[in-house]
């Protein structure tokens, strides 16, 4: 599968191309700055360009930017992305002192972006720690939603390469407000037992 990486320079964009490099696929990393993307991806084998070119060609697209920076950039790719499925790991947290709190809003980043859009969106991912991910596959479960099954089965087929259990489909992409909002369930489990949580789906055949 042909990936690009929006946003590949981070710590969770980087950490999931070199994944998907070691599981075969062809990565390409994007960044606002065309040389910084090729700095970050020659050290793992993959290709680094700008996120407009990084998105040219590619079978499925992850939007793996800052979260606050997801839907503007998101809108400024729609006409490089066209009808290309995307997979939306953003989750928007907000800090306070007595925890971090989902962002708060009905719908989810990704059913807006969905909107701002031509192609499909997934989502997905978002109880994948980037620190976990750059030592290996995670251990545990990943969890994809959205609305087309073309593009959930290709996200699915990315997410199998990252975990140690299984990719599982979690429903239509409204089901990415519960995905988003557990990111913030994680970061307060970590930081009450410093820990490295995630999740593990049981009762499942
Ligand atoms: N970190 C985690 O553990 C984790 C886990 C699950 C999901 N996620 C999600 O993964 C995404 C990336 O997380 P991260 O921790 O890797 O983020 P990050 O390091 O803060 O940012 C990722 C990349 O976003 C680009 N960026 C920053 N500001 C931007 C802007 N204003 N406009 C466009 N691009 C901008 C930068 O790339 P360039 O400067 O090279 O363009 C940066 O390298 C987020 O949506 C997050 O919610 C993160």
């Amino acid at each position: 599968m042909k990936v690009g990486v929006v946003g590949g320079t981070g710590d969770f964009g980087l950490a999931l191309a070199r994944l998907l490099v070691a599981g075969g696929d062809d990565v390409v990393v994007g960044s606002r700055d065309a040389e910084r993307a090729r700095v970050a991806a020659e050290p793992i084998g993959a290709a680094g360009a700008t996120n407009d070119d990084a998105v040219a060609g590619a079978d499925l697209v992850v939007l793996a930017v800052k979260a606050d920076s997801a839907l503007e950039t998101g809108a400024a790719l729609a006409a490089a992305i066209g009808g290309t499925p995307t997979l939306s790991v953003a989750s928007e947290l907000v800090f306070s002192k007595s925890g971090v709190r989902p962002r708060q809003s009905e719908r989810s980043l990704a059913e807006e972006l969905a909107n701002r859009l031509d192609g499909p969106v997934v989502a997905g991912l978002h109880s994948l720690a980037a620190s976990t991910l750059a030592a290996g596959p995670a251990d545990g479960d990943a969890l994809v939603c959205g609305d087309d099954e073309d593009a959930k089965r290709l996200a699915l087929e990315l997410a199998a390469k990252v975990v140690t259990g299984r990719a599982l489909d979690a429903g239509p992409l409204a089901s990415a407000r519960a995905l988003e909002g557990m990111t913030a369930v994680i970061v307060n489990l970590n930081r009450r037992y410093k820990g490295h949580a995630g999740l593990r789906v049981t009762g499942l055949p």
